[in-house]
């Protein structure tokens, strides 16, 4: 079992699973060239329980194993808001990443504490059901203004912990060692070779 369909139509997520997953031996395909033509709706009130409902519905559409990431930002002056909702942060789907952002430093004016973190939850659902989870982490804090054009979302605005730049400006190599989804990725192949599913 070494292709896995990406339970998602975001580019950004894409070209980074490809780049941690393709050196490991697995490839993806995304799951509009699968024949998806549609969006799971986000329903779930955890990162957990939407990665499982976007994996588990297009691995019943395409019986193939798929493979899904919810992630989104945690701001603790916003009591960790975004979360779940960070792709319709302010005025949803329908605003770019970088109005969603500029509503964020908008909302954090004056603020003294501009800690944040990152989360990715990864699963995997096999078409007979069986699932793989992980979970990573990025610790950080949100910029005062943004800077950059690397990666996808929020990444002008979020410092990593022990760095001076956002993601924006780090770019690939650097966000694909530390980010959420490259420790999620790393928790998620220990787990799956665990599973002995692979
Ligand atoms: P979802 O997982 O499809 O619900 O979308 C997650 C949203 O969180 C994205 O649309 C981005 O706005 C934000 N996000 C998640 N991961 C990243 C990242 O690595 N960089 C910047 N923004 C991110």
């Amino acid at each position: 079992m070494n292709t896995f369909i990406l339970a998602s139509n975001n580019a950004g997520k894409y070209r980074e699973f490809k780049a941690i997953l393709e050196p490991l031996g697995f490839s993806l395909v995304p799951q509009a060239v699968a024949g998806v033509d549609f969006e799971v709706n986000e329903t779930g009130e955890t990162f957990e329980e939407n990665a499982w409902l976007k994996a588990s519905t297009i691995a019943a559409y395409t019986h193939f194993p798929a493979i899904a990431d919810d992630s989104g930002l945690c701001v603790t002056a916003l009591g960790g808001a975004p979360g779940v909702h960070s792709a319709r942060f302010g005025g949803g789907k329908d605003w770019t990443d970088e109005q969603k952002y500029r509503y964020l430093l908008e909302k954090l004016e004056g603020a003294e504490d501009r800690s944040a973190k990152f989360v990715s939850c990864i699963c995997l659902v096999t078409p007979d059901g069986r699932t793989v989870t992980a979970r990573g982490e990025c610790p950080g804090r949100i910029a005062e203004e943004p800077a950059g054009t690397g990666g996808f979302g929020y990444d002008p605005v979020f410092i990593p912990e022990g760095h001076d730049e956002p993601f924006g400006v780090l770019g690939t190599d650097v966000k694909n060692k530390i980010s959420h989804r490259a420790r999620a990725l790393a928790a998620f192949r220990a787990e799956l070779e665990r599973s002995g599913l692979c």
